[in-house]
């Protein structure tokens, strides 16, 4: 609900409540005080009322014996003006709609109303008067009434206390009717507010993990979700920032560690050229080969880091095509197996794919992967002959590919650690050269193809590198997107 509407809503609430309670408090006020009409009455009245009462009783006994018969017209005219005459008093004999005896001043409309009213008090041109009614037997049979009036002082402190009473009635009415109203706005806007106010201030001590919930009005609750969107991507900068400065500083330290090495040599051999140390031509010619190769090496090491750093941070763009993964990997050994023959290592593919060959890829990266695979097979192979076993396989989602190779292994504890960046097996980082970061770039690209890679060790027989990468859905030989 909109905030608007609902203090729209509130304040008819409000004004609702407050007549409501006044309306009844009114209506309870007149039913009590027609019940209680005498006790409002102050003691003078009280006293006035009784004798005025006994007296009107003495009367009616008087016209109106026990068996309920009523003297004659002449004698009740008569009584009744003498009797009530100190008194001011009147008097309305109703004996049949056509036999009707009334006192001066009192007109044909106002008999009428006073013999249907059965009330103590009646009001005759606007005096107050006490009656007594008394019913008696016509000759006939039929019944008549005695009605006798004496004014009594009205009672002025009645619409004061009315007055008094309706104005409590009000205030209280619309205290609780603002109670009530205000409780509900205070549950319903003010809890959320305190909630993102909590929020707000977590974040501003940097608590970024604390989460905004949407609650309240709708007003409320946009305001709430802004916020959260707000705290999301703080939260994705700070990340971000953060990983450039880890990124910095893994470049920075792979820098002075990995690339020292190579300068420490090149330096070594410049500064044998420069003291004359290598003497001859030949000498001269086989330190640049060397100064050469270490520079190769430098920058090899360089690019990689770069192009790791570069796809940590989502500077790479992919550029995904379906391919014919089975074509693609028959490309890949065709590639390779020359330069592997020369190490004596064999390459075989086996497809074991049945429902679907293609998969949308970014070719030119997934092949970086799978050199740096074939190329580890290489370099840590400790046998005569060696042999790179690819497998295809499929599951439900996925496509699986396993390069297994017979070199020296991994040991079961350190098989999960060769993803890492800079990982080296001590081994390795003795006898063959590399920057470590091979397997960490290709475990970035692999994700970056919404896939997994892992490693399986077969003790001394050798390692399995296997990826998985989702399948699209086949349709006429075509795949629909996946990524
Ligand atoms: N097939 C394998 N057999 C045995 N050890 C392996 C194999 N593949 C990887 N390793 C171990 O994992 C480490 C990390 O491999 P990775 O490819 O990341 O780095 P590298 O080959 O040392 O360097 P780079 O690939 O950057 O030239 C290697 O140094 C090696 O110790
Ligand atoms: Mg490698």
């Amino acid at each position: 609900m909109k905030i608007k509407k609902r203090l729209f809503i509130s304040n008819i609430i409000t004004v609702l409540i407050t007549l409501i309670i006044t309306i009844v408090a009114t209506c309870g006020f007149f039913f009590f005080s027609a019940r209680l009409d005498i006790r409002r009455m102050n003691t003078k009245n009280i006293e006035e009322v009784v004798d005025k009462s006994k007296s009107l009783s003495e009367i009616s006994n008087y016209l109106i014996d026990s068996e309920r018969k009523i003297k004659t017209n002449v004698e009740i005219e008569k009584y009744l003006r003498y009797s009530l005459a100190d008194m001011n008093g009147k008097y309305i004999l109703y004996k049949s709609q056509n036999d009707i005896i009334q006192s001066e001043g009192i007109n044909r409309i106002d008999v009428e109303r006073i013999v249907d009213e059965s009330k103590g008090t009646i009001d005759i041109n606007g005096e107050n008067y006490m009656s007594k009614i008394s019913g008696f037997q016509n000759e006939d049979g039929s019944n008549g009434k005695l009605i006798l009036m004496v004014p009594v002082s009205k009672e002025t402190f009645e619409s004061k206390h009315f007055f008094i009473f309706i104005t409590i009635a009000f205030v209280f009415a619309f205290i609780i009717a603002n109670f009530i109203t205000t409780y509900n706005f205070v549950r319903r806007i003010m809890q959320p507010i305190n909630h993102l106010k909590a929020a707000t201030s977590d974040i501003r001590d940097g608590n970024l993990d604390s989460q905004i919930i949407e609650a309240g009005d709708e007003e409320i609750r946009e305001l709430c979700n802004g916020f959260e969107i707000m705290r999301i991507r703080l939260k994705d900068s700070v990340t971000l920032k953060s990983k450039y400065d880890e990124n910095r500083r893994l470049i920075v330290s792979s820098i002075s560690h990995d690339l020292k090495t190579p300068i420490t040599s090149i330096k070594g051999y410049v500064e044998g050229i420069l003291d004359g140390v290598a003497n001859t031509e030949e000498k001269v010619f086989d330190y640049l080969k060397i100064i050469n190769m270490k520079a190769d090496y430098m920058n090899v090491i360089i690019d990689d880091l770069l192009l790791h750093s570069k796809l940590d941070l989502n500077q790479i763009p992919y550029n995904f095509e379906k391919t014919d993964i089975v074509n693609y990997f028959e490309d890949c050994i065709c590639e390779c197996e020359g330069e592997l023959k020369k190490y004596n290592i064999d390459m075989n593919l086996d497809n074991q794919l049945v429902t679907t060959r293609m998969v949308k890829i970014d070719r030119e990266k997934l092949r970086r992967v799978i050199i740096n695979i074939i190329d580890n097979a290489r370099k840590y192979m400790d046998k005569e002959y060696g042999q790179i076993n690819i497998d295809l396989r499929e599951t439900n989602t996925s496509i699986i590919i396993e390069i297994r190779d017979n070199g020296m292994g991994i040991d079961e504890e350190e098989v999960n650690k060769i993803f890492n960046r800079f990982y080296r097996i001590d081994k390795s980082r003795n006898q063959t050269k590399g920057s470590g970061l091979g397997l960490a770039i290709a475990k970035q690209i692999v994700e970056d193809h919404k896939g997994r890679i892992w490693a399986k060790s077969h003790g001394g027989e050798g390692t399995s590198i296997l990826m998985s990468l989702p399948k699209g859905k086949v349709l006429n030989n075509d795949v629909e997107d996946t990524l």
